[in-house]
Formats: structure tokens, C-alpha cells, sequence
């Protein structure tokens, strides 16, 4: 049968801590077209530790690209509409491998991931000059949340890593520079690149000067033979060399958050969006200007979409644990067996009796920057049974945004008056709406909620030598916005510090 032809198509991978999955977008319309999505799985080899394997990562990308492509043919779609593919990936997850086989030299030590925590105490210690010097050329606080110090540790206690750095076999890479190069012929021929987003994550990068900078090279000892070329989002770094799009241009990379903020087009000065994944990170456009935080947020490349394109930046909170809680009371509390199920236990009670839950597995990100702080639930009574502690739960991921949101209206002066949101969590109707209220302003949803893969799919079908999508509004006419109203009782009233007066 003949197969419909329906215009220039994208594929977008989305490579998040929890899971990978690959989608397929009208370029005219922003329509998602077929997806599919693979669970990555997480271990935590010793408290505080949390590792991934670059080749079940990987493989998982290949199998995405191959069940939508299967899928698309049912459809009737022919795959060689497939013009372009954009990668967007989880940020600052560090990868070492072996440039003549191809092999990963360690785990791919993830950005939550704690066990640099020593490393860091000793290397505040050795700031040179004054405490800014990380600060004001990364704009990142000197944490474990960030790959220079999980390469610094690789390189001080992977024997692998440290005979191939000397042997002049090793790459540096984070998740973003590991597929890019496998997928575009790994050791025979594969292009070892980043874009400036993700490489901003790293703390080796210059922000002002976008390129790897050679003291904080020195600070940390890190060789920079092993890193990779920093390139813009949007350009063609190399084409697919296997696989049902073999010959596909990769054409688009970002770090997730920061496709996120491109999939919500916002693309203006002061337009932020919020992403609930694994994590829960609030991106703010500021503009060509790189803005410094006085309350414990980040500044981030947003994004550079085309080499000849400005640079934007982005204040960024970023909050470790939101999704990541969900898991947890399934994989660990065992008192749901799939994540959509923690919606029906919340519905059932409607409010969480008094009962508090602060996920923070991994210390607390910002505005503490607090590597030894740990979770707790409290509030316990005998009344207390699962339903609450799922709803305690759904009230975190709110509370933590509430914390981002009062630090980025004191950065910025002007408080935002709604709040974009996406990712997966955000089809829980109850986490919403309880996110407007603990807010108190209205949270506003498109109706596709993976805006990450499509703000990757837009850069690469953007990119020059592609251009089958302008990035003007009317691209995105598929997506249609849900509104959550503060439905929050007159009398309780939230001051900016979070408390709550009843
Ligand atoms: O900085 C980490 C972030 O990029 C991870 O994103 O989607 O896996 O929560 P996600």
C-alpha cells in the first residue's frame, strides 16, 4: 500500500535519567506523530552512589528509534520523511570510553549521584583568588551535581580511565557526546562533540567566553585532550550510521532542560517554564545577559541555535528529587506498583493529614546546595496510612518549586504572574492542581506534555543545511494549552517566605 506523505518529519531522542524514548513530529504542525519510550535502569552500588550503564543507555536509544519507526509504519508513514533528529539528554551525567573500541572504561557516574562529596570539601579549600572563581566563569556553585568532580574521581580511582587517558585513548563525554559520537560511527569514524548547553553543566566551561577554560582545566586537573569540540544546538554535527534512519542528519542538541525552554518557545526575555521529570528544574529566559543569582540559583546556557546565532541565558533552580519520589515508593516502599497509581491514592484522601515528605536523597539543590542534607517523612500518626504519604509526597515536588519560584521573583524583580509547565508527572491532573494552589498563580500545560523532545526536534530542524522548521509560533499549532486556576480556600493565604497562615 501506498504509504502518506505528510511533509518534512523530526525525530527528537529524550535521553532522561529515567528513561530514554525516541518521538516523531510534524514539522508544520508540531504534531507528535509516534513515540516510544524504554525504562533505563539505576544502581545505587553504595549509599549515595547512583550509576547507569552507557551501553544499556544506548542500546535503549536504538531500540526507541526502531519500535517508532515500526510504529510509524503502521501508521503508513514513510520513515524517509524523517528529515532531521535532535538529542536531548539528562545533563552533567559523566562518561569515559575508549576511542579505539568504543567501550565505556566505567558506569556513567549520574548527575545525582553523591560520591564526590570529599572532593569537593577539599577542593573549596583550594579556591584560588576569591570564592567567585568557579561562580563567575561556570555561573554553577562548586557541587557534586556537576561533571568536572565525577571526572576528577574516575580519573583518580578507574585504573582503566587513567591508563587510557595516558595511552591518548580516552573521551570525555556527557550523555549527549556519548550517543552523538556511538550514533554517528563510534570508533570507526564517530564525532566526539557537545553543545554549549550541556557542556555549561560541567563546570570546565566558560560561559562568557564559550569555550573549555584552561584554569578551571588546571583547578580541577583535568587534561582537555579528552573533551569534547563545543559546538552550537543547532548545526549538523554528523549523520546516523546505523539502523532503520541511517544517513538522518543529527542536527539539534540540548541539555533536556534547556530544550524544554525551547519546546515552550520561550524564547523572550523572562519566560520561564518548569519541567517535572526525574528531577524538577525552572528555567527563566534572561535574555543575551548572563544574570548572577542572589538566591541560590544557577546560571545556564540556554541555548545558541545556529553557529552564527547569539547565545542566551537562562536562571536556573534546580530541584534533585521529583519524579525520582515516585519511584522510589514503588521501588523501594513498594506501595504502588506503577507510577500512574499515585494519583488514584492521593485522590482518595485529598490531603496528606499533617503529614510531611522532604525527598532529599540526594542533599538538597537549590537555593541550599546542601550535600549532607537527607530525606524525611514526618507528621506520623496512627491514622497515617499510604494514600497520605503519596499525597505528602505530590505536595514536595509543589513545595520545592514554591522554594525555586520565590528565588527567581527576588532575582528577577518582577514576579511571574503564571507558570509553564511539562514532562511526564505533569499528567497527574491532582499534582497540577495542587501546584497551582501552593503557587497561587495559574499553572498552564500544553497538551503534549514532551516538550523536551520537542524543542530538540525544532533545533534540529532548524539547523542549516536542514531547515524544515522556522521556529515561529504557528509551527506549533498541534499544541493546545490546560489551565490550572489557584482553587486554594480564600482564607489560606501563602506569604512569599513559604509559610502558610490559616
Ligand atoms: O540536570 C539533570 C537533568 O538534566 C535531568 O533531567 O529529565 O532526567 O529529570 P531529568
Amino acid at each position: 500500500s501506498k504509504k502518506a506523505v505528510l511533509g518534512p518529519l523530526v525525530g527528537a531522542v529524550d535521553q532522561g535519567t529515567s528513561s530514554t524514548r525516541f518521538l516523531v513530529f510534524n514539522s508544520k504542525t508540531a504534531e507528535l506523530l509516534s513515540h516510544h519510550q524504554v525504562e533505563i535502569k539505576q544502581e545505587f552500588p553504595r549509599e549515595g552512589w547512583v550509576e547507569q550503564d552507557p551501553k544499556e543507555i544506548l542500546q535503549s536509544v536504538y531500540e526507541c528509534i526502531e519500535k517508532t519507526c515500526e510504529k510509524l509504519g503502521q501508521l503508513n508513514i514513510d520513515i524517509s520523511n524523517i528529515k532531521a533528529i535532535g538529542v536531548s539528554n539528562q545533563r552533567e551525567t559523566t562518561v569515559v570510553w575508549d576511542k579505539l573500541t568504543g567501550e565505556p572504561l566505567y558506569n556513567a557516574v549520574v548527575w545525582l549521584d553523591l560520591r564526590t562529596q570529599s572532593t569537593v570539601e577539599s577542593l573549596s579549600k583550594r579556591i584560588p583568588g576569591n570564592n567567585n572563581f568557579v561562580k563567575s566563569k561556570t555561573g554553577l556553585p562548586l557541587s557534586t551535581y556537576f561533571s568536572a568532580v565525577k571526572l576528577r574521581w574516575l580519573l583518580d580511582n578507574v585504573r582503566k580511565v587513567q591508563k587510557a587517558v595516558e595511552e591518548d585513548r580516552a573521551l570525555f563525554g556527557t550523555i549527549d557526546s556519548w550517543l552523538i559520537w556511538s550514533l554517528t560511527g563510534g570508533a570507526s569514524g564517530g564525532v566526539h562533540c557537545t553543545d554549549v548547553t550541556n557542556a555549561s553543566r560541567t563546570m570546565l566551561f566558560n560561559i562568557h567566553s564559550l569555550e573549555w577554560d584552561k584554569e578551571l582545566c588546571e583547578f580541577f586537573e583535568i587534561p582537555m585532550k579528552i573533551l569534547p569540540n563545543v559546538r552550537s544546538s543547532s548545526e549538523i554535527y554528523g549523520l546516523m550510521k546505523a539502523g532503520a534512519l541511517e544517513g538522518v542528519p543529527i542536527s539539534g542538541c540540548l541539555g533536556d532542560q534547556s530544550a524544554a525552554l525551547v519546546g515552550q518557545m520561550c524564547f523572550q526575555d523572562g519566560q520561564a517554564k518548569n519541567t517535572y521529570g526525574t528531577g524538577c528544574f525552572l528555567l527563566c529566559n534572561t535574555g543575551r545577559k548572563c544574570v548572577f543569582s542572589e538566591h541560590g540559583l544557577l546560571t545556564t546556557v540556554a541555548y545558541k541555535l545556529g553557529r552564527d546565532k547569539p547565545v542566551y541565558y537562562a536562571l536556573e533552580g534546580s530541584v534533585a528529587i521529583a519524579g525520582a519520589v515516585i519511584r522510589w515508593l514503588r521501588d523501594n516502599l513498594g506501595i504502588i506498583k506503577s507510577s500512574e497509581e499515585i494519583e488514584k491514592l492521593a485522590k482518595e484522601v485529598g490531603t496528606s493529614y499533617g503529614c510531611y515528605f522532604v525527598p532529599a536523597f540526594s542533599g538538597l539543590y537549590a537555593p541550599y546546595w546542601e550535600p549532607s542534607a537527607r530525606g524525611i517523612i514526618c507528621g506520623l500518626t496512627q491514622f497515617t496510612n499510604k494514600c497520605h504519604i503519596a499525597f505528602a509526597a505530590l505536595e514536595a515536588v509543589c513545595f520545592q518549586t514554591r522554594e525555586i519560584l520565590d528565588a527567581m521573583n527576588r532575582d528577577c524583580g518582577i514576579p511571574l504572574s503564571h507558570l509553564q509547565v511539562d514532562g511526564g508527572m505533569t499528567n497527574n491532573k491532582i499534582l497540577m492542581q495542587l501546584q497551582a494552589d501552593i503557587l497561587y498563580i495559574p499553572v498552564v500545560k500544553p497538551s503534549m506534555p514532551e516538550t523536551t523532545a520537542l524543542g530538540a526536534a525544532m533545533a534540529a530542524g532548524a539547523a542549516e543545511g536542514v531547515g524544515v522548521w522556522s521556529l515561529e509560533p504557528e509551527d506549533l499549532s498541534a499544541v493546545t494549552m490546560e489551565r490550572f486556576e489557584p482553587q486554594i480556600n480564600a482564607e489560606v493565604i501563602f506569604f512569599s517566605e513559604g509559610t502558610r497562615k490559616d
